[in-house]
């Protein structure tokens, strides 16, 4: 194990995801196990600009590992995009006498640490944690599970009362520009439709899925739409389906942000805890510039550069072909 790293500095940054607080507790448990001092720093970046560093002990992240949300709060830093800002956010990490990173975020919160890496050297690892699930390297990420259960439930009760009655249900789920939550709550919620941003479908096709529900006698009709769809939102979609057909009485549920929140389900309590030994361990092994993910069930580290390259995290397109075997 390398000698040389003593300090750890750790933070959240980007959109939370359930299973932040159990990565936390996971790192700052290890650092302590392999005595080392740790550091939190507070609403990420900014926090690192704004020098909110504080002592974390193995007390200070009990009780967290059931909580959603990130006991260390999270931010989107514009600063931090500046080289001024990182200059100042360097400076405090001397000040602090920290000598290696870690941080749990998305894409972005990536590509800051990496330029940080460039500019400043020190050894950094981050964590996958975001619920959209789409960062090259892992087959997870932290709050895509819960997420994605929240999702399935919010789904199932919808149904209850389209079936009650005969309504054209179109469900929002969140994934910007990724369609990981809706295709899976979609299966798992037995929507007859499900529409990705990784996708290009028509308007005709979801017509013709429509139309083919009626002849089918369909009782209950559950379109699942990720908030990016290229064909629009929930509710663009409903207008378009109104313009087309007055038989329809279509509502549309808007999920959004309590999809972000809630209990992480054990799932996610687990890949958080691995992620977050294997990111101290990494770090004393002497791992630097890249982030840790789980591929087939084995911890991996993937050079930034690589995290970098890929564009997303590819959609499992054999599910998308069940779910239009099984949606007739
Ligand atoms: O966490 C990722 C994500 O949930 C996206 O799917 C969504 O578009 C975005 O965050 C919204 O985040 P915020 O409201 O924090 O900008």
């Amino acid at each position: 194990m390398s000698q040389s790293i003593s300090k750890l500095g750790i933070f959240t940054s980007g959109g939370d995801a359930p299973g932040m607080n159990a990565a936390i507790r996971a790192v700052v448990r290890s650092a302590i196990y392999y005595e080392k001092e740790i550091f939190g720093i507070t609403r990420g970046y900014e926090g690192m600009i704004e020098g909110d560093f504080v002592k974390l002990g193995a007390r200070s992240v009990g009780n967290i590992i059931q909580r959603g949300g990130t006991i260390l709060k999270s931010a989107r830093s514009e600063t931090f995009r500046t080289k001024e800002g990182r200059a100042k956010a360097h400076e405090n990490i001397i000040k602090h006498e920290i000598d290696a990173l870690v941080a749990i975020g998305g894409d972005g919160t990536f590509t800051g640490l990496h330029k940080f890496y460039e500019e400043y050297g020190i050894p950094s690892i981050c964590i996958p944690g975001t619920i959209d699930n789409d960062i090259p390297g892992t087959d997870f990420t932290i709050g895509f599970d819960t997420a994605t259960n929240t999702a399935v439930e919010a789904i199932d009760r919808i149904r209850d009362t389209a079936l009650s009655h005969n309504r054209l249900f179109f469900v929002e789920v969140m994934g910007r520009h990724s369609g990981y939550i809706a295709l899976n709550s979609g299966v798992a919620g037995g929507a007859i439709g499900i529409v990705i941003p990784e996708e290009n479908t028509t308007m005709d096709a979801l017509f013709e899925k429509l139309d083919e529900g009626g002849r089918t006698n369909k009782k209950s009709t559950l379109i699942v739409v990720a908030e990016g769809s290229k064909l629009g939102n929930a509710m663009e979609l409903a207008r378009k389906v109104a313009e087309r057909n007055d038989y329809f009485d279509i509502k549309v549920t808007i999920l959004g942000h309590l999809q972000r929140g809630g209990p992480p389900t054990y799932f996610d309590r687990v890949l958080a805890s691995k992620l977050g030994v294997a990111a101290v361990e990494g770090l004393l092994a002497g791992q630097k510039d890249c982030m840790v993910g789980v591929r087939n069930n084995a911890i991996v580290y993937n050079p930034f550069n690589d995290v970098m390259k890929g564009t997303g995290h590819e959609i499992d397109h054999e599910l998308l072909r069940i779910s239009r075997i099984l949606s007739i």
